[in-house]
């Protein structure tokens, strides 16, 4: 039976091709974000792929919006098994200069609204009785080391990374779940490298502390993803993997 699965922020970057090559791969595809105008162009892009999609305006910010998008999922394809939480917010900022709003932003988007979702879909799993389901989250590395000009990024990465963790354990048991994630590196076309590379030349000097000697493309992210979310990755479970090409890693002491 095909499987149905929810992409949030999935209009562009990273989640538009991990939502490209899920269709691909056979999956139902639920496509959330915030802007109709990208959700339109992605619903004309989704229906180049044979197969079955929907596209849902939400903000993960907003609890019931996300529980709402889950049910119009279930509704539409008898059940929703599986959830990509890629909806991102960032920005570079002294922590000293953030405002307490600016804080929350961030933390509001990327650990509640990694929360929001995934406890919408496990109200789903108890409702239809779903078993084997997956989430797949997308944290970066400074969810375990420092992440100095976006700690509220940084912060609410590590509360994703450990939710992931301890999920993969409590709904491992309970719903034989699999939780996972990714941790891109540099990736170009997205949200991310457009904003933390201001310039031409910290775009140059990111570049250079990859051991591989380039920007990531958001086509090697959904090829992982794919793979993760495969049956043949069927006994990975609360594990991240670092897709970027050896960038964090990299700390040139010598
Ligand atoms: C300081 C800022 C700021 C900035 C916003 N704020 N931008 N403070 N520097 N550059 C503050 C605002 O002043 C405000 O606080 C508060 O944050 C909320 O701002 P809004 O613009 O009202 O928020 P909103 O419209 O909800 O937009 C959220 C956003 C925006 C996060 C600010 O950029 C966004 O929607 N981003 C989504 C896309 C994105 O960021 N993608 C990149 C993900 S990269 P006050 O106090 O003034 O009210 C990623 C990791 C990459 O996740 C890792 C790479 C290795």
């Amino acid at each position: 039976m095909t499987q149905t699965i929810m992409v949030t922020g999935g209009t562009s970057g990273m989640g538009k091709a991990m939502a490209l090559a899920l269709k691909e791969a056979g999956w139902n595809v639920i496509v959330t974000g915030r802007d109709l105008e990208r959700l339109q162009q992605m619903d004309h892009e989704l229906k180049q792929i044979a197969g079955e999609h929907l596209t849902i305006q939400m903000d993960v910010r907003d609890t019931d919006a996300c529980i709402a998008a889950v049910n119009q999922a279930r509704e539409t394809f008898g059940r929703l098994e599986a959830l990509v939480n890629n909806a991102a917010g960032n920005f570079i900022c002294p922590t000293d200069e953030l405002s307490p709003n600016g804080w929350k932003t961030v933390i509001d988007i990327v650990l509640n609204g990694t929360f929001n979702c995934s406890h919408a879909l496990v109200k789903g799993w108890q409702e239809d009785d779903v078993k084997g389901g997956q989430i797949l989250n997308i944290v970066a590395s400074y969810a375990w080391q420092a992440g100095a000009g976006v700690a509220p990024s940084a912060a609410a990465k590590a509360g994703v990374l450990n939710l992931t963790r301890t999920l993969a354990v409590e709904w491992g048991y309970k719903y034989h779940a699999r939780i996972n994630a990714i941790s891109p590196g540099p990736i170009e076309r997205t949200g991310g490298a457009d904003k933390l590379a201001m310039s031409p030349e910290h775009a140059e000097r990111i570049r250079r502390n990859v051991p591989l000697g380039r920007f990531g493309t958001p086509e090697e992210i959904a090829g992982l993803a794919v793979w993760m979310l495969s049956d043949q990755a069927s006994y990975l479970n609360g594990e991240c993997i670092a897709l970027d090409g050896g960038h964090w890693l990299n700390k040139q002491p010598f």
